[in-house]
């Protein structure tokens, strides 16, 4: 039994579609979430930027004693999954947990004429991490897509309207016509625009999001290392917090709209390095 919190690292709030999976999968979980809003999105950064932006996010995490690290962000994962295993887990014991191996799996179980279609931002699409998870399953098309403004509707909390819609149809009808029948939202952003991604997809594609597989990973790394919270009583509610490295306020508002009344408040943070 370990009764610290799971810390969750994001370069904003699109993790919070990760936070949101893993307290229905662990609700005797506490959460602290730390969203690097101040230098947000991290997508058309250059990889090594993000890679020391990422450290320092999840170092300030670990300071405050979580018990298991889940890097919510795919492109922090791109840039930063190898340093920070060698960082948290073969130095201080502590498990990392990413969401690019575990969709790039969900998405495998999914298709059934075996082409995927892969969206993200700039550096993810860049890293080739999806199609390096993708790479040892035999007989897959692959299809990726870098889609950059999806991050700028949903920061800006617009997941909905017209614009949206035509730049949506911009990025996904190359990947309509080439016939995917699965489609990673390979942004923690993205699964905030499915219904205008979908729209544009049609019912006969599959949308495969990080958040649930990464959850699972996160549920099966508590089980697995004796780490799960001891279990609560019915009125021993646990107390997320949220952390933010841009203006509390705002990253509140928006992050209740996305996650819920869990946002109670938000608290700002300044990250070393
Ligand atoms: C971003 O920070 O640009 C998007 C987050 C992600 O890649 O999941």
């Amino acid at each position: 039994m370990d009764n610290a919190p799971i810390g969750i690292f994001d370069s904003g709030l699109g993790g919070l579609t990760v936070a949101r999976a893993v307290m229905d999968k662990l609700p005797d979980e506490e959460v602290l979430y730390l969203g690097d809003t101040a230098h947000s999105p991290y997508g058309p950064r250059p990889i090594a930027e993000v890679r020391s932006l990422a450290l320092a996010g999840l170092d300030e995490l670990v300071r405050r004693g979580v018990k298991v690290l889940v890097i919510a962000c795919n492109t922090a994962t791109a840039a930063a999954l190898s340093d920070a295993r060698e960082r948290y887990w073969i130095d201080q014991r502590i498990p990392v947990v990413e969401v690019i191996t575990p969709a790039a799996r969900a998405a495998v179980v999914t298709t059934r004429n075996r082409r995927i279609g892969i969206i993200g931002t700039i550096a993810t699409i860049q890293s080739e991490a999806y199609t390096n998870a993708l790479a040892a399953v035999p007989g897959l098309t692959v299809v990726s897509r870098a889609c950059p403004r999806f991050v700028e509707f949903v920061e800006a909390g617009i997941t909905t309207g017209s614009e949206l819609e035509s730049v949506a149809h911009d990025y996904l009808d190359p990947l309509r016509e080439a016939d995917v029948d699965t489609l990673v939202l390979g942004c923690t952003h993205y699964p905030l625009l499915t219904g205008a991604i979908g729209r544009v997809m049609g019912e006969g594609v599959a949308l495969v999001t990080s958040s649930e597989s990464t959850a699972n990973v996160t549920y099966n790394e508590l089980v697995d290392r004796d780490l799960l919270h001891e279990p609560r009583g019915a009125e021993d509610l646990p107390r997320h917090r949220f952390l933010t490295t841009g203006g509390p306020a705002t990253f509140r508002k928006l992050a209740r709209r996305f996650l819920g009344p869990e946002v109670e408040q938000a608290g700002e943070v300044a990250l070393a390095g």
